[in-house]
């Protein structure tokens, strides 16, 4: 009795509860609904302000990078704090797309897609026969320059029997003061060398003396700042100019301190000779080396794949017109690798590693001395510029792979001397590097 007495209660209730629940979970359900749609909501607006910012990015180089969705790679050694780009602008970078054009993507850079002419046009030639003073180089500006480089084959065989020319491409600040030991060191030996010289524009003066080998080699410059991305616009500037002479089949980067170690026909036939490319490449994991990789530039370039290396390099043919026509690693340096990065250190050593390990010595030709420690190599002063010096670095005991043997030469150039140094170096050259015998 008492039990059937208490059913109806009970399932009342229980009816109750059971409705209760119903309304609960359709309220639950209600919740979630409005929770997704304001989710989806506001994810739209996010991607919305997201492709605005990467628009503006396009165009506007010197913004800030946009802050990357991509997971950060796993860091050796973590960044060091990069300065602010601060309000100076900065100068526009190479190759940017004419005006009328939409904006292409990669945006920093135009280049037209490589074409394959079937064969080479007379244009791009610089010298007839051998003995023959080159022409003044071309004043080009960048976008012409470029698509005329990307234009050409990367395998070509050298035309009218020509002997293969050394490209020595010096980047200056102002004037060649050195420039009579290289008059020297070119004697007699036109056809097989071509000479390029990037001058900052600030510097009006003169380059060379008439007659000289240095005289119309200047090309179009821009002004560089030391260690920013400009340094490495003007070495691609260089090579833009130096790959147009299809008989340029080494390519040497100087600058205005430099100076040879042995003559031209060692230089010359160490160079052509050479099976493989001298880029110095090595990977420093310390807060110099690793720690100048930004995040941003993940995944196209890995922490693991960046490397450090002298911008001093000695490259061939294949790897100077890869570099030139770089739409995808040039352009991501341009965006993230600024201030204390020091472009000039790591955007060759970096696509060597990435592109043509296998071709690479991984060391360069240019000898520097940095045992005093400190951002800058050593100046050598007139004082220090001995026989003894000289000799010491033609050849010093050590050996040096070349071509899977060994050899004594293990530079060619070497830096940094000073104007002072000059007369010495006119005097001791003759006998100790055999110039014109
Ligand atoms: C260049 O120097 C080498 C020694 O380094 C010498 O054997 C050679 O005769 C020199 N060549 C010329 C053309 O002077
Ligand atoms: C240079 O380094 C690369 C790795 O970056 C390696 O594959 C190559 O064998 C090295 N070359 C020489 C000559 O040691
Ligand atoms: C020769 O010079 C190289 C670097 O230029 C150095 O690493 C090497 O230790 C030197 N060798 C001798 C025997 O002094």
């Amino acid at each position: 009795m008492k039990q059937q007495e208490h059913l109806p209660l009970a399932s009342i209730w229980k009816l109750f509860k059971d409705q209760l629940r119903l309304l609960n979970f359709l309220s639950y359900f209600l919740l979630l609904g409005f929770g997704l749609a304001l989710g989806v909501l506001a994810s739209y607006s996010l991607i919305d302000s997201k492709s605005l910012i990467s628009h503006v990015t396009q165009f506007c180089v010197s913004t800030p990078p946009s802050p990357q969705p991509l997971p950060p790679p796993p860091l050796v050694t973590p960044p060091i704090a990069q300065p602010l780009p601060g309000p100076l602008p900065l100068p526009p970078l190479l190759f940017t797309p004419p005006p009328a054009q939409p904006p292409p993507v990669p945006p920093l850079l135009y280049i037209p897609p490589p074409v394959q002419p079937p064969v080479l046009v007379a244009p791009f030639h610089d010298g007839i026969g051998t003995k023959v003073k080159p022409k003044a180089v071309k004043m080009m500006g960048d976008l012409e320059l470029l698509q005329k480089a990307s234009m050409l084959p990367r395998i070509q065989k050298l035309p009218y029997k020509e002997p293969p020319k050394v490209a020595f491409m010096f980047l200056t600040k102002g004037k060649l003061e050195l420039a009579p030991l290289w008059e020297k060191f070119f004697k007699g030996h036109e056809g097989l060398y071509s000479i390029y010289v990037h001058t900052n524009p600030s510097y009006k003066g003169s380059l060379e003396s008439e007659g000289s080998v240095f005289e119309g080699r200047r090309i179009h410059s821009k002004e560089v700042k030391w260690g920013g991305f400009s340094l490495i616009e003007a070495e691609r500037r260089l090579l833009a100019n130096a790959v147009l002479d299809v008989s340029n089949q080494r390519f040497v980067l100087l600058s205005e301190s430099c100076i040879p170690l042995f003559n031209f026909s060692t230089v010359y036939s160490h160079l052509i000779g050479s099976t493989k490319t001298f880029v110095e490449v090595y990977d420093d994991r310390t807060s110099v080396g690793r720690g100048r990789y930004s995040r941003h530039m993940y995944p196209t370039i890995e922490v693991k794949q960046w490397r450090k290396g002298s911008q001093w390099f000695e490259i061939d043919r294949d790897l100077a017109i890869e570099v030139v026509t770089d739409n995808k690693y040039f352009p991501l340096f341009g965006r993230h690798c600024k201030g204390s990065c020091y472009a000039d250190e790591h955007y060759l050593p970096t696509f060597v590693n990435i592109r043509f390990p296998w071709k690479n010595a991984n060391r360069t030709l240019t000898w520097v001395d940095w045992t005093r420690g400190g951002p800058h190599p050593t100046k050598f002063l007139r004082p220090y510029m001995t026989k003894e010096l000289l000799e010491n670095l033609r050849n010093n005991g050590s050996t040096c792979e070349y071509n899977g043997g060994r050899t004594t030469i293990c530079h060619l150039f070497a830096r940094k001397f000073l104007p002072g140094t000059l007369n010495r170096l006119l005097k001791f050259a003759p006998k100790i590097m055999s110039f014109n015998p």
